[in-house]
């Protein structure tokens, strides 16, 4: 099969009550662990791609490495696998065309620290470019703390979504999806301990309200696996008060009108942990394939974790 974009995954989503999960993809290892756990759940995928990605792995050997997961999905499977293949905080117009030129079926652009309407005009610019090739658009309102692409935003800088631009910001860019900031951030510590690590569920639900039938999306949602992080600074690693999202919320955010979630710490924090651990083991081992393959089995159990008990998309394909 083909790419396909994310506008029929979102419409069964919204209708159904459940997200589609966004993986963030560097290399094999973690393009073929998040496919194989896509196809034994029988669950829709949204591959990722950051500027940061392309710039480490090349657009087309990140292309190729996708079209041929998609080929071994196909034959392995013996079932079409719906994949998408998105842009990750695009932060120019010519960096979504070049993606949009390259193959991909749906680009973010991300102009959400600047004014409204500068946001808003750059986002129509994306759209119109986008929607004349038949990809589609997600853009940002709001500002989540954290780190991506090399920027960093404070918790003090960042900001929630305010519900009463949402309808305004849609409607004025043809945007086909929007991600909102209700308490989600980048990276592995988005809460310090003894903070109670909720979400805005109830800005959500005003947006939600103002916005019917329309799918938004949640970036900085890993969960941050207790288990990985105690490997990680059990094997040599430092990353003390590692917190992320709770799965329950999540669970409930996808239960909503949250349409797509966002995932990479969690896959780095699983390739990290089991590398760590391999290493520790196994000190006179130099064969990368003897340390990525647990590495990549890792990805695989927890994507299919993510699919099953917190996106809820599995048997969706
Ligand atoms: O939101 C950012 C993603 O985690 C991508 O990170 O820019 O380091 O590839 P990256
Ligand atoms: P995490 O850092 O929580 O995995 O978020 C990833 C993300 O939002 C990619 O756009
Ligand atoms: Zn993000």
């Amino acid at each position: 099969m083909a790419i396909v974009t994310t506008k029929d995954m979102f419409a069964k989503a919204y209708n159904g009550g459940y997200a589609i999960g966004a993986f963030n993809v560097n290399n094999m290892e973690i393009i073929q662990g998040i496919t194989a756990a896509a196809i034994e759940e029988h669950a829709p995928l949204i591959r990722q791609v950051s500027k940061c990605a392309r710039a480490y792995a090349n657009h087309i050997d990140l292309m190729k490495l996708i079209e041929a997961a998609i080929e071994d999905a196909q034959e392995n499977a013996g079932f079409d696998l719906p994949i998408a293949v998105h842009l990750d905080h695009g932060d120019s117009f010519e960096l979504c065309k070049s993606c949009i030129d390259g193959g991909f079926s749906s680009v973010m652009i991300d102009k959400s620290g600047l004014p409204f309407d500068e946001n808003i005009a750059i986002t129509k610019q994306v759209v119109e470019y986008a929607h004349d090739h038949g990809v589609v658009v997600e853009a940002e309102l709001g500002t989540l703390a954290g780190v991506e692409d090399e920027v960093k935003v404070s918790a003090e800088d960042s900001s929630y979504t305010r519900p009463e631009d949402v309808q305004e910001f849609v409607e004025r860019t043809g945007c086909d999806s929007l991600a909102i900031a209700i308490g989600t951030s980048h990276g592995a510590f988005k809460f310090k301990p003894g903070m109670d690590p909720k979400l805005r569920l109830d800005i959500l639900e005003e947006v939600e309200k103002r916005l019917p039938n329309f799918p938004i999306v949640l970036h900085g949602s890993s969960s941050v696996p207790q288990e990985f992080v105690e490997m990680i600074n059990k094997y040599g690693g430092n990353m003390p008060g590692a917190i992320g999202i709770p799965e329950s919320e999540l669970r409930k955010a996808a239960q909503m009108a949250v349409c797509k979630i966002n995932i990479d710490s969690d896959l780095r924090l699983a390739m990290t942990a089991c590398i760590r651990q391999y290493f520790a083991e196994h000190p006179d081992h130099f064969d990368p394939r003897q340390y990525l393959k647990p590495a990549r089995a890792a990805i695989k159990d927890m994507v299919m974790h993510k699919i099953k008990d917190v996106l809820g998309c599995d048997g969706k394909a």
